[in-house]
């Protein structure tokens, strides 16, 4: 496995490539690129099927006779979002994407980042996520805090990388119910609702992972002979 460690970050989108892009004659030409997305959260699914191009077509893991939820084990979110991917290229040889996610609070040390859906234990349970990270800001001024996402494409074997991130501030207490995981809690720089109070295309004009995706569907668009 490739390091990918040595990544700087910042808050936009950017493309990594893991390998060459591959032969142009390697792709079988087609009106529309076909990627299985590794992820079971139907949320994910409908965000990123929003910001893709209608050219692009999402297959769920079911769609491939994949039942199981992609293995997620390193220690960064390359790591993981490449060992989801990995996962269903070694088992399925299908052009996939995978993403991970991490919500990095200055004042906790960038907490609870890779580990964001386990921070309050392996039930993943947003709610108690959300409790344990409000738990923790108690009393602590500084709430900035920022959603980096990255996507893995395995495209024809080779592995790309895209990142996007958005800065913001962790609310005093939850507001919304739109959206999962700590959207109830996560406030965009330059708003003042949470993006549990925002619907998804407001959402997806400048999420982390819309950022990615954008970023991912470009790349996608001038490497392959898709047509949107
Ligand atoms: P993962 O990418 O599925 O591993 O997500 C890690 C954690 O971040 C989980 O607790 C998710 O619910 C949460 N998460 C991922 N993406 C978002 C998002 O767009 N908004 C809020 N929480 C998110």
């Amino acid at each position: 496995m490739q390091d990918l460690d040595f990544l700087t970050q910042h808050d936009s989108a950017t493309a990594i490539l893991a390998s060459p892009p591959p032969h142009p004659q390697s792709i079988v030409p087609t009106e529309k690129l076909r990627l299985c997305f590794a992820t079971n959260n139907l949320n994910k699914i409908k965000e990123v099927s929003r910001t893709l191009p209608h050219c692009f077509e999402l297959l769920s893991l079911t769609a491939i006779g994949c039942f199981v939820e992609p293995p997620e084990n390193g220690v960064t979110l390359h790591e993981n979002s490449l060992c989801k991917a990995k996962f269903i290229w070694d088992n399925y040889q299908v052009d996939c994407i995978a993403d991970d996610t991490g919500l990095e609070v200055e004042a906790l040390n960038g907490a609870p980042g890779v580990y964001s859906a386990r921070y309050a234990g392996e039930s993943r349970r947003d709610e108690a996520n959300i409790k344990l990270l409000l738990q923790n800001l108690e009393g602590v001024t500084n709430r900035t805090a920022h959603f980096r996402t990255v996507i893995t494409v395995i495209l024809a074997g080779n592995v790309y990388q895209f990142e996007g991130s958005i800065r913001g501030q962790i609310a005093l207490a939850n507001a919304g119910h739109n959206g999962f995981g700590y959207d109830p809690i996560f406030i965009p720089e330059g708003h003042n609702r949470t993006f549990a109070q925002m619907n998804l295309e407001e959402k997806n004009t400048m999420s982390h992972r819309a950022k990615a995706v954008r970023e991912m569907a470009t790349f996608l668009g001038i490497i392959t002979p898709v047509q949107c």
